[in-house]
């Protein structure tokens, strides 16, 4: 059956039509070919669906042609992201949560939140717990964030966030909300170069006014001093509110060490080198509309958060000392 279903999901309708309704935003696409509707939840095996994973990423050839196409059938589409992942609905309460089996497909059940799990490696089990301490500080640190938490499958931590996509309208039923990242919001590709903080800004100012350059320059902040150098044009988003028809930025993901001794994604005024002078941060501020006084008040609550408070968030996070230490 699923090999008639094959040659449909090569064209690029067919790839549509396996998205369905799982796809990330609020563009759904009918027809929806194999399982892509996915009307009612089932329980996977999560420490299982890890396994795979690592198999699959120490594969040199994970799939075949026709097994990648039988895998859009089934699973719908990429959520996006180098790292492998999956769409599930939990119960969000604390920092860990014990799942062996997790909720997939359909709408979440009521006290189920959708989420994004990413996967953690089996060969790097601090992976997650870091993830989940930046999470902590970005919070600290007064940055809008999804809700977030880590899930033990009995071996080991996955990080999981709410999608910020999705949600119910006052009555309970479900919804989504488009979702546009800051690539696509300036009609780039990866291949067409780096982004500026100063046009990352001066987006979030038109777009939001005050309160979206205000939270902009707390991201900026947060990734300069977290060392969070992979904050490249899909790591940021905006989220479209259809009632008002107005652009917020999105809660923020994907907020991760990357130490590079230089900016290797988005740029601070036209230079790859990281700002060390409050003027430097004094002049992206202005561009945003934000009062200098705003402006310190921002970075001794981002710095507190960060580079005071790494090493609390990481202990409460489970990060293993060593590197905690490193
Ligand atoms: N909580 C969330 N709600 C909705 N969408 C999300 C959420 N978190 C992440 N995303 C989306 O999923 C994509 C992949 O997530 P993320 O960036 O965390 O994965 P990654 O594999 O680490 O990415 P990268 O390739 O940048 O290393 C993001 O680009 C974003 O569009
Ligand atoms: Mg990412």
């Amino acid at each position: 059956m699923l090999r008639q279903e094959l040659p449909e999901v090569k064209s690029v309708l067919g790839k549509l039509a396996a998205i369905g309704q799982r796809g990330p935003g609020a563009i759904t696409f009918e027809p929806v070919l194999g399982a892509g509707a996915d009307l009612r939840p089932t329980d996977a095996n999560l420490s299982e669906l890890a396994h795979t994973v690592d198999t699959l990423r120490a594969s040199p050839v994970p799939f075949t042609t026709d097994r990648r196409d039988a895998a859009l059938a089934q699973g719908g589409t990429s959520l996006g992201g180098a790292f492998p992942k999956t769409a599930a609905h939990l119960r969000l309460e604390g920092d860990v949560i014990d799942r062996r089996e997790i909720l997939k497909g359909g709408e979440p059940p009521p006290g189920f939140a959708p989420c994004l799990l990413k996967f953690a490696r089996s060969s790097d089990e601090a992976e997650s717990a870091v993830e989940f301490a930046f999470w902590l500080m970005a919070k600290k640190a007064g940055i809008r964030l999804p809700r977030a938490c880590l899930v033990h499958d009995g071996e080991c931590c996955h990080f999981a966030s709410e999608r910020f996509s999705r949600y119910r309208r006052p009555a309970g039923t479900p919804a989504r909300r488009h979702d546009h990242t800051l690539n696509g919001m300036l009609h780039r590709r990866a291949s067409d170069g780096a982004i500026d903080y100063e046009e990352f800004m001066r987006l979030s100012r038109r777009l939001g006014g005050a309160s979206e350059a205000q939270e902009c320059f707390r991201r900026a902040l947060f990734n300069v001093l977290a060392t969070n150098r992979d904050d490249h044009g899909r790591n940021h988003a905006f989220l479209y509110d259809e009632t008002d028809r107005s652009w917020t930025l999105s809660p923020a993901y994907d907020q991760n060490p990357q130490v590079a001794n230089v900016l290797i994604a988005l740029t601070w005024l036209g230079s790859t080198q990281i700002p060390t002078q409050f003027a430097s941060l004094l002049r992206m501020a202005e561009i945003g509309g934000i009062s200098p006084k705003t402006t310190r008040e921002i970075y001794t609550q981002v710095e507190a958060a960060t580079v005071g408070g790494w090493r609390a968030a990481a202990r409460q996070a489970g990060v293993p000392a060593a590197m905690i230490t490193y």
